[in-house]
């Protein structure tokens, strides 16, 4: 009998992804990318996390739902412990939602650019991925995603909040206006809620279709991968039957114990990068030919006159690495760097001022905004 070829036993749907891109750790330089947190632990807390790590018992399973951070989770954000899920990461919960509720050809919506593991995700899974392009300034375009909404009638919304990697919000009203016309789920994702300060958390109560999205990684706790959904207890029971057992590792699950019971840390170091957050935008925006566009997160967007490959290039040069965004349709010549330490942060503009300063001839005129 004949068989397929090996590629033939890919789905389509994903052969014709392109894998998500992640950089090679390279210590050699100052590391700007990935919207991690500078921060790395104090000796104190590294000595807190050893004795905690000690008693892990590595030949048993994990905790299976992770009761033990749910419950410190639930008590912090004060909500049902029934209303949380654990995931490895976000992503692997945004893959949960889009399992539970969507099949093939299910319609889901976000607005775009964003977070590019939405499309990748309910691509891969055979959905209809609709992106409705953001304003001139990655503003909301509001009109635009209600119409859409109306004529597509997504199973499920995401919004990023604040937006990866544009660093936009969307207004609490803005949020609202989408809960009342859409059909399906509103998925709030709140990845880098806390430098933006605002959370939709109080009103999971009365708003049944909202679902919230947090993460670890970006308040210092990359490396654990621990994100978590919230959602109606009823849903979330729903949803947990297709969490894989055990998806949590017991290390990270013990080491979130411990590290969350010292969010005064997680705190500080958010209050810290929001300052130098304001810092590093108005001497970005004193840059001829620099346009910054407005950010709630611990990353900044920006685009230049000279061409964006090649300023990145030059940048890596420097020692600096950001993240070049300029293939993402209408990212064209834009960069997105994270916010680090103040000395990061000044190593970064003195090579981007260099960087300018040197040109190549091919600067085109920058768009101001109307
Ligand atoms: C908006 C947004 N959501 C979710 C994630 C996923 O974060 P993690 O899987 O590390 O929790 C990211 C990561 O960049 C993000 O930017």
């Amino acid at each position: 009998m004949k068989r397929p070829r090996l590629l033939d036993l890919v789905k389509p749907e994903v052969l014709r992804l392109t894998a998500y891109r992640a950089e090679e750790p390279r210590p050699d330089l100052i590391k700007l990318d990935a919207n991690e947190s500078p921060f790395p632990l104090s000796e104190e807390l590294r000595q807190a996390l050893r004795g905690v790590l000690d008693q892990v018992d590595v030949h048993r399973y994990p905790d299976a739902k992770g009761d033990r951070l749910r419950s410190v989770l639930a008590a912090q954000l004060q909500v049902a412990p029934g209303a949380l899920i654990l995931g490895n990461g976000s992503d692997e919960l945004i893959q949960l939602l889009l399992l539970a509720t969507s099949g093939p050809g299910t319609p889901v919506l976000a607005p775009v650019p964003t977070f590019s593991m939405y499309e990748l995700i309910a691509r891969a899974q055979g959905l209809h991925f609709e992106g409705v392009p953001l304003g001139f300034r990655f503003e909301p375009d509001l009109p635009a995603l209600i119409e859409t909404i109306e004529r597509t009638r997504p199973k499920v919304v995401f919004l990023a909040t604040p937006n990866n990697p544009t660093g936009g919000v969307f207004s609490e009203a803005e949020i609202f206006k989408i809960l009342a016309v859409a059909p399906g789920l509103v998925v709030v994702d709140e990845a880098y809620g806390p430098y933006a300060g605002r959370t939709m958390l109080p009103h999971l109560v009365d708003q049944e279709r909202l679902v919230i999205l947090r993460s670890l990684s970006k308040i210092g706790l990359a490396g654990l991968r621990v994100g978590y959904l919230v959602a109606h207890p009823t849903l979330a029971a729903e949803l947990e039957k297709v969490r894989l057992p055990f998806n949590l590792n017991s290390f990270s699950q013990a080491a979130a114990v411990v590290l969350l019971n010292h969010h005064e840390w997680i705190d500080a170091n958010v209050r810290e990068v929001v300052r130098e957050r304001a810092q590093v935008i108005s001497r970005l925006d004193a840059l001829p030919g620099v346009e910054t566009f407005p950010s709630a997160a611990n990353f900044i967007l920006f685009r230049t006159t000279r061409p964006g490959d090649d300023l990145f290039e030059t940048l890596l040069q420097q020692g600096v690495l950001v993240r070049n965004v300029g293939s993402v349709p209408g990212l064209q010549d834009c960069l997105r760097v994270t916010v680090g330490t103040k000395a990061e942060n000044d190593r970064f503009l003195e090579a981007l001022t260099k960087a300018l300063r040197q040109g190549t001839g091919a600067e085109r005129e920058v768009r101001t905004a109307t």
